[in-house]
């Protein structure tokens, strides 16, 4: 983050002092106007910040906190495609992936936006035979199951996105995702499929990621022992950035959807990674979530920090991780579509800005990224929400939800959103000694057992939340939702002054993997390690 010396800061923590003791409750009962005040609508989206410990004299301080960290600049510097992604040297362009078609974006003095096109034409193209049956399997048969094998942005994304938008998915064709490299995952998906009905996606933008390899070869050693080698390219296509080990792998270039070292991976589901989503729900939705990404850019490019979703989510987010303590977010959705939401954001928002030096390589002097987690309401009320409401820590929660259902069941979406509202109010109200003893008073309790109970059963409240709502939860709707996020991601990285776009922290223990894997495998030297893994490496040793 900016320095604790810069003068937004200083004015934040001041203000922090004089307001913390603030409740929540207190400051909706003062101001009648708060949720009108304290809500933004944009891109199909509505955000009600409103249950925060902020006000408006809050709000004027974090955005400035912003333009003081050159939030606009930085803006214009990733539309623009400049290597923002300073330690690979990369631009950060995949916004570019949802232009339309008559956009014009240079990069190196390529015209990016017509390469993006030019391959959503070909994935269009191939989607549309796969769904037609007119592209079937070496038997004639069509195809009936897709295996994806991919892993981290080449898997979270387009499994989250296929469950999302279940109600528009093709009938015959069955999504499955393979990403741990533990065999268990492949072998459930393997012995579900029928070889000649099925098609492989290999997605990763290295194409050397040691789990996607290890299933991909897993997968074609599977495939061959029921089909003849002829009937590889029927059945296996990639996704990639590296051209190069796809053809080693024997993937022909017709079958083989590139992308761009300027798309990250965890910001890739717009590309050819979203593969599995095109073949599920059809080109046609697949334009309208890209379009719906595209407004909230469009959306996140010009509206004046004060009315900009996704600033405003991080600038809340920022306010509660800096000046109030919060060290984890939880996210709720409120919509069983989107129950691997959660997980998608641990990736988006954790390995975005997960980290501990600033862009220029100095130690960050303030906290950064908090810990997502969460699970779908209803479930996680009856799991984790007694934490939420009585435990010592503050969690912030962002709630989504969707007025209207996608099914036709009465009476549940009622509930849905009665629970979803109802969590809110009491995160923001709470019930205080004085509620919790007239309450007992009227069921007849004893004065000694509501004595007793009291301390029990009183909520703290004062405990932060978002809601986000939209009309349904559909293509349009859920590439904004995306978008929001991956925004919020790139505001918070600019005021923390990381680079969001790296990943360095993942590599050590790969490389630890690969040593410890060829120990396993053959004679190793006992004393390689500490005690600890040497002891659980002969272990493992012993039981193979
Ligand atoms: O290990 C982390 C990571 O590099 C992620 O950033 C990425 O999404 C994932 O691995 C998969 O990488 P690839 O698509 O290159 O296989």
């Amino acid at each position: 983050m900016r320095a604790p010396s810069s003068s937004a800061v200083q004015a934040l923590q001041r203000h922090c002092q004089d307001t913390r003791q603030r409740q929540l409750r207190e400051l909706f009962a003062a101001d009648g106007r708060r949720f009108e005040k304290f809500s933004l609508e944009g891109a199909g989206l509505f955000l009600d910040y409103s249950k925060n410990l902020l006000d408006e004299h809050t709000v004027a301080l974090l955005t400035a906190l912003a333009k003081e960290a050159g939030l606009e600049q930085r803006r214009a510097a990733l539309f623009a495609g400049d290597r923002i992604n300073l330690t690979e040297r990369r631009a950060v362009l995949h916004t570019a992936l949802r232009m339309p078609r008559d956009a014009g974006l240079e990069l190196d003095g390529r015209e990016i936006v017509q390469e993006v096109h030019a391959v959503l034409d070909r994935m269009a193209a191939f989607a549309e035979q796969v769904r037609g049956g007119a592209r079937p399997g070496w038997e004639g048969q069509a195809i009936t199951d897709v295996v994806n094998i991919g892993i981290g942005g080449s898997f979270l994304g387009p499994k989250m996105g296929c469950e999302a938008l279940r109600p528009f998915v093709h009938p015959r064709l069955a999504m499955h995702f393979v990403s741990n490299v533990d065999g268990h995952d492949l072998d459930a998906v393997l012995s579900r499929v029928n070889p000649a009905t099925t098609l492989f996606i290999v997605a990763s933008k290295m194409f050397n990621t040691a789990e996607t390899m290890a299933n991909a070869h897993s997968a074609r050693t599977w495939f061959l022992r029921h089909a003849p080698a002829s009937a590889l390219p029927l059945h296996f296509v990639a996704v990639s950035t590296n051209a190069e080990a796809t053809k080693a792998f024997g993937i022909a270039p017709e079958n083989m959807f590139p992308f761009w070292d300027w798309v990250g991976g965890r910001y890739s589901v717009w590309s050819a990674i979203g593969l599995p989503l095109l073949l599920s729900i059809g080109i046609e939705r697949f334009r309208e979530f890209l379009a719906g990404a595209h407004e909230m850019d469009e959306h996140f490019r010009s509206a004046p920090l004060e009315r900009n979703l996704p600033a405003i989510l991080a600038l809340v987010g920022i306010w509660n991780r800096n000046f109030l303590g919060a060290a984890s977010v939880s996210i709720a959705p409120y919509h069983q579509d989107l129950r691997s939401f959660p997980g998608y954001l641990q990736q988006l928002e954790m390995e975005s800005n997960g980290k501990r030096v600033t862009r220029g390589g100095t130690p960050v002097e303030t906290a950064t990224c908090p810990v997502i987690w969460g699970d779908v309401g209803t479930n996680g009320q009856h799991a984790y929400f007694q934490l939420l409401h009585q435990g010592t820590d503050v969690v912030p929660v962002d709630f989504i939800a969707a007025l209207r259902p996608n099914h036709a069941l009465p009476g549940h979406h009622t509930l849905l959103l009665a629970n979803c509202f109802a969590q809110s109010e009491a995160f923001m109200r709470g019930k205080n000694a004085d509620e919790v003893r007239r309450d007992m008073q009227a069921q007849g309790l004893p004065d000694d057992e509501i004595e007793r109970l009291l301390p029990h059963r009183v909520f703290p409240g004062n405990r932060p939340s978002n809601t986000i709502l939209m009309h349904e939860l559909a293509p349009r709707t859920l590439g904004a939702l995306i978008a929001l996020y991956e925004h919020k991601v790139f505001v918070q990285g600019v005021i923390w002054d990381v680079n969001s776009f790296d990943q360095w922290g993942v590599e050590l223990g790969k490389v630890l993997a690969q040593t410890i894997a060829g120990e396993l495998t053959q004679q190793a030297d006992p004393a390689a390690h500490d005690s600890s893994t040497n002891g659980l490496i002969a272990r493992a040793k012993a039981a193979m």
